[in-house]
């Protein structure tokens, strides 16, 4: 038992782009620079489903702040709707966010669509301060214009998979970042 994915997925032909200890250290990072820019406050943490789920968890268990923590869950926004930038929500917080402190917690910022439009939704619910996190980002693709307040990476125009992030559902246990070329 020395390759815990042999004979169940096969990783070896993918590039490694993000070690799991590079990646461990920067969340580290995050969550010292969170934990002092939100002192005092008890942040609600929302993920977005699915892929934000292990930053997440890695995050919140280097904070040293109270948290909450929600789920919501957009749909892709396919080729048809990509120019238009509309986002359907698929499943909602749980609560209301008036009044609190909302940190959008995200695996990666590519087009910007999705959180283009996640602060605009959750910006209109009058959250007493909204901020976006995300770990990856990737500029060059931008189709809008889209600053994430605090960021993990910025990565070249390339898919990865790993670290929570898909590629047709596989591949988001991966601990660290690799990419895959098609
Ligand atoms: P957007 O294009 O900025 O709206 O990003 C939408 C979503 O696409 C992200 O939240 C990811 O779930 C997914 N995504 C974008 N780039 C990648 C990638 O390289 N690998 C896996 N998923 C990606
Ligand atoms: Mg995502």
């Amino acid at each position: 038992m020395t390759d815990h994915y042999a004979g169940e997925i096969n990783i070896d032909e993918f590039e490694v782009l993000l070690s799991e200890e590079d990646i461990q250290k920067r969340v580290k990072e995050m969550a010292e620079a969170l934990s002092s820019d939100y002192h005092g406050k008890r942040p609600l943490l929302v993920a977005v489903l699915k892929g934000a789920v292990i930053f997440l968890s890695d995050l919140i268990r280097n904070l040293t702040i109270p948290v909450e923590v929600d789920f919501i869950a957009v749909s892709s926004y396919g080729h048809a709707t990509a120019s238009s930038g509309v986002v359907r929500i698929l499943k909602d917080l749980e609560q209301s966010i008036q009044g609190k402190d909302v940190l959008i917690v995200e695996d990666i910022v590519d087009t910007g669509l999705t959180l283009n439009y996640l602060v605009e939704n959750l910006g209109s619910r009058q959250p007493g301060s909204l901020k976006v996190v995300t770990l990856l980002d990737k500029p060059d693709r931008r189709k809008v214009e889209f600053e994430p307040d605090y960021c993990g990476f910025i990565i070249p125009d390339r898919f990865v998979i790993g670290y929570g992030l898909d590629f047709g559902e596989d591949y988001r246990q991966l601990p660290d970042l690799r990419v895959l070329d098609e």
